[in-house]
């Protein structure tokens, strides 16, 4: 729980120190987005580790997949059953979905 907080609280701190300009509208909302619905089991930042072990970090995903087949993943209802029992259904809106993308595109710049 403790640990659960701090991160918490760095995920807050990293959130300021981002420089606000470099972001789309798009991926801001993204941000908002993955950071209420994701953050408790993934890292969603450039930084940090996931507070579930099992959960990739965001910032990974463009390895692992087309960031574009994703947001189909997304659409359908999210990589059905991902992560086990614990895993919440997600069921986005296309906008909402549109700005998730934008916002793992930014943090997974082609390295
Ligand atoms: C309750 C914990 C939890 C939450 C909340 C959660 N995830 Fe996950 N997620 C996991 C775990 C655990 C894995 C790894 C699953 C595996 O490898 O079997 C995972 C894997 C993934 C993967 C990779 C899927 C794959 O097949 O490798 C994606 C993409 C993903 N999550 C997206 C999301 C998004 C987007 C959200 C928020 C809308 C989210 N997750 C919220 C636990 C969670």
């Amino acid at each position: 729980m403790i640990a659960l907080r701090l991160f918490a609280l760095t995920l807050a701190g990293l959130a300021m120190a981002a420089p606000a300009s470099a972001q789309s509208a798009s991926a801001k909302r993204g941000e908002a987005i993955v950071k209420a619905n994701c953050a408790e089991c993934h890292a969603v930042l450039r930084t940090g580790e996931s507070p579930n072990a099992k959960a990739p970090p965001f910032r990974t995903l463009g390895q692992r997949y087309k960031l574009d087949d994703l947001q189909e993943a997304l659409a359908e209802g999210i990589v059905v059953g991902h992560g086990g029992a614990d895993m919440p259904h997600f069921v986005f809106e296309p906008a909402e979905i549109d700005d998730i993308i934008a916002y793992l595109k930014q943090i997974n710049r082609q390295r």
